[in-house]
C-alpha cells in the first residue's frame, strides 16, 4: 500500500519505518525539516532501539522517504496516518492545535485529489474528536463527504517508548474504528501481518479505549505505590505482597470487577477499604487513591437517585433485588439497600422483591436483622414479583438476577432503571441502563 505519515515524532517515525519494513511505500511528512532531513539520510530523528537500522535499510531500499511537502505526501499515498502531538493545555484539556492544523492542510490537499483516500488518526484524541472536529474540518475544506469520498479511521497507538519497534510487531491489540466498510477492509489488510487481537469498533469506542487504557495503567502504578507505602511503614516486603497479588489471575489480574455498573458493597469490600485507609492515615502514609474509593462509591449511590430517579417525577417504585449481588441473602452494606433508604426517606412508595431475601426472612441468619434493624425494609418486602411491579411507575433492577430480564421486556410502559445491564440491548425509550 502507499502510506503517508503526518508527524514524524516518536509514533510517526516508528510506524513509518515499520510499515516500510512490511513492504509498503511510505512517505513521512513533518513541518520540522531537521527530522525530514535525518530520515532521508537514513538516520533516526529520535532515540529508539533498532529504529535507525529500520530507517536506513528502508530508505536505502527505496520504500521510505520523508518530505516537508504535504502535497507530495498526499499525492503519493492512499492512506494518511496522522501522528502529530496532542499535548496538554495549562488547564489540563487536550490541545488540538496540531491536529486542527494537520486536518486543515489535509482537507486542502484532498480537495485536489479524486481518488478515495483514507485519513487515519494515530494520535491520541478524546472521544468525539474524529466526528466533531477532524471530519468536519476536512469535509468543509475539501468539499468531500466522509465515508463516501474519503474514509476516516481511528486507530490508536499502543507502543511504549524504548520498546517501540517490538511493540509495533507485538501490540496488545489493534483497534480500528471507521466511517465505512472500505476503510475497515483496508485496515484489516494493512494489519494482516500481526498476530494480535483485532477489534473493529465505532470511532468513539476506539478513541475512548486509549484513555481507558492509560487511566488504568496510571491507576495500577498509583495503586502499587500506595500499597508499597503502607507496606514500607509496616516493614513488610511490598514486592512479596504484590507478587502474590499478581499471581491471582482469577480476581486480581483479570476481567473481574471491570464492568461499569453500580456501586460495590457487601460484607467485605467497604469494611476492608475503610480499615486499610484508616491504618494508612494512622501511619502517616498518604494514600489519595485508596482514600477516594469510599467517597467515589457513595457518589455512585446518590447519583442513581439524583440523575435517574428524581427527574422521573413519580413516587411509586419497585425494587427488584436488594442484596448486593444475585444468589445471596447478604444485606450487609448493600448499595441498593442504601438507595432504598434514600427513597424511603424522601417519601417514595416502594415495594421490594428479592427471592433470596424472602427465603432468609423465613429462617436464615438475616431474619432477626430484617425484623429488628431493617424493619423499614422488611415491611416493604413482597412475596411476589408481580405484586412489586403492579402499581409501580419505576422499576429499579438492583442486581443481575436472570429472572429480571423478562421483567424489562414485558414492562415497556414503565420506567426501568437497570443498574446492572441485565439485558444486552436497549429496549424502549423508558429503559434507562446506567451502564449504557
Ligand atoms: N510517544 C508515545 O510513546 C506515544 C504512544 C502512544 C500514543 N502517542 C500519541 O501519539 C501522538 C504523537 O506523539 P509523539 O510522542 O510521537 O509526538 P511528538 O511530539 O514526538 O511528534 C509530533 C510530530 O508532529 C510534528 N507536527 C506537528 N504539527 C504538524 C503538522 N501540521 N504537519 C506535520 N507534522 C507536524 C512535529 O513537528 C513532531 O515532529 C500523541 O497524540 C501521543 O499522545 C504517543
Amino acid at each position: 500500500m502507499n502510506i503517508s505519515v503526518v508527524g514524524l515524532g516518536y509514533v510517526g517515525a516508528v510506524c513509518s519505518a515499520c510499515f516500510a519494513n512490511e513492504g509498503h511505500n511510505v512517505i513521512g511528512m513533518d513541518i520540522d525539516k531537521i527530522k525530514v532531513d535525518l530520515i532521508n539520510k537514513g538516520k533516526a530523528p529520535i532515540v529508539e532501539k533498532d529504529l535507525e537500522d529500520y530507517i536506513s535499510r528502508n530508505v536505502k531500499e527505496g520504500r521510505l522517504k520523508a518530505t516537508i511537502s504535504l502535497k507530495e505526501a498526499i499525492d503519493n499515498s492512499d492512506i494518511t496516518i496522522i501522528s502529530v502531538g496532542t499535548p496538554s493545555e495549562t488547564n489540563g484539556n487536550i490541545n488540538l492545535k496540531y491536529i486542527k492544523e494537520a486536518a486543515k492542510a489535509i482537507g486542502e490537499k484532498l480537495k485536489e485529489k479524486n481518488d478515495f483516500h483514507i485519513v487515519s488518526m494515530r494520535s491520541t484524541v478524546l472521544p468525539g474528536t474524529g466526528k466533531n472536529v477532524v471530519i468536519p474540518i476536512i469535509e468543509k475544506i475539501s468539499g468531500k463527504k466522509a465515508g463516501v469520498d474519503f474514509g476516516y479511521v481511528s486507530n490508536p497507538e499502543f507502543l511504549r517508548e524504548s520498546t517501540a519497534i517490538w511493540d509495533f510487531y507485538n501490540p496488545p491489540k489493534t483497534v480500528v474504528g471507521a466511517t465505512d466498510e472500505k476503510s475497515y477492509e483496508t485496515f484489516k489488510k494493512l494489519y494482516s501481518f500481526l498476530n494480535a487481537p483485532y477489534f473493529e469498533v465505532e470511532i468513539e469506542v476506539a478513541e475512548m479505549i486509549k484513555y481507558a487504557d492509560n487511566s488504568w495503567h496510571a491507576t495500577k502504578v498509583t495503586f502499587a505505590n500506595e500499597i508499597g507505602m503502607i507496606c514500607k511503614k509496616l516493614n513488610i516486603d511490598s514486592h512479596k505482597v504484590m507478587d502474590v497479588f499478581c499471581a491471582d489471575t482469577k480476581l486480581n489480574i483479570s476481567t473481574y470487577y471491570l464492568k461499569p455498573g453500580f456501586a460495590f458493597g457487601g460484607s467485605c469490600l467497604p469494611k476492608d477499604v475503610r480499615a486499610i485507609t484508616y491504618k494508612a492515615k494512622s501511619l502517616d502514609a498518604n494514600t489519595p487513591l485508596l482514600n477516594s474509593l469510599m467517597p467515589s462509591n457513595e457518589f455512585q449511590i446518590k447519583r442513581i437517585y439524583n440523575e435517574f430517579v428524581k427527574p422521573l417525577k413519580s413516587k411509586n417504585v419497585a425494587i427488584l433485588g436488594i442484596s448486593f449481588k444475585p444468589n445471596t441473602d447478604d444485606l450487609r452494606e448493600s448499595p441498593i439497600l442504601e438507595l432504598s433508604e434514600i427513597l424511603i426517606g424522601k417519601g417514595y412508595k416502594i415495594k421490594i422483591y428479592d427471592s433470596n431475601i424472602l427465603k432468609a426472612k423465613e429462617e436464615g441468619a438475616n431474619k432477626t436483622l430484617l425484623e429488628n434493624e431493617l424493619w423499614h425494609i422488611n415491611k416493604r418486602l413482597v412475596t411476589n414479583i408481580n405484586d412489586a411491579i403492579e402499581n409501580a411507575d419505576i422499576i429499579i433492577i438492583g442486581n443481575g438476577s436472570k429472572e429480571f430480564a423478562d421483567i424489562i421486556k414485558n414492562n415497556k410502559n414503565k420506567y426501568i432503571i437497570d443498574l446492572m445491564r441485565v439485558i444486552n440491548q436497549k429496549s424502549t425509550k423508558n429503559y434507562i441502563g446506567i451502564a449504557w
